[in-house]
């Protein structure tokens, strides 16, 4: 008997429950272009190269190309459009709009959810490659430039707003509460 290639699944997204279905082959970022009109995502290589497509899953940033949609099923999933607390843009969002951190802005949407896991892996205190004391006693290191550009560094940016894309992750992380730094509404209950 041959085994089933697709699937009914459902999607977390933004607060709302999406119910489709789907070939077991679509990734998660195809799945939000192709089938849910959220096109804030961006797909860039589609082969986990460029952060392009980056989104949060359960908190955690994720490049969406290299999920198969039916493994997302059942997370809390956070794109672009959700960021912003309604009228109130997100500090990060805030803080890229303040600082010019974009240009074409093809690459901003994967830049700047990859911005809010940045700030909450340093929140929970994670070290990076350059941290200097990656010992847990010794606490989240200072979130200098050179900490931002290593975090960052799995984000590309090809009009290289490098320079106004660090400013704004070092503004957005003196500015943002840790509580904020969990972007994203959780999946309301269906009402009965
Ligand atoms: S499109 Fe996913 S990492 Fe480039
Ligand atoms: S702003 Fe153009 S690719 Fe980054």
């Amino acid at each position: 008997m041959a085994l089933p290639t697709s699937s009914v699944i459902t999607l977390h997204i933004n607060g709302e429950r999406h119910t489709l279905p789907v070939d077991h082959r679509t990734t998660l970022l195809d799945a939000l272009r192709e089938r849910l009109d959220l096109t804030g995502t961006k797909k860039g290589c589609d082969q986990g190269q460029c952060g392009a497509c980056t989104v949060l899953v359960d908190g955690r940033r994720t490049v969406a190309c290299l999920q198969f949609a039916v493994a997302a099923e059942g997370r809390e999933i956070t794109t672009i459009e959700g960021v912003a607390d309604g009228e109130r843009l997100h500090p990060v969002q805030q803080a890229f709009l303040e600082l010019d951190g974009y240009q074409c802005g093809y690459c901003t949407p994967g830049q700047i959810c990859s911005a809010i896991g940045v700030l909450a892996e340093h929140a929970a205190g994670w070290p990076s490659a350059v941290s200097a004391d990656v010992r847990p006693a010794a606490g989240p290191p200072p979130l200098t430039a050179e900490e931002i550009r290593e975090r960052m560094s799995g984000n590309l940016c090809r009009c290289a707003a490098y320079t106004s894309i660090v400013e704004a992750v070092g503004r957005a992380a003196a500015s943002t509460p840790a509580a904020r730094t969990d972007a994203g509404p959780q999946t309301k209950e269906p009402a009965a």
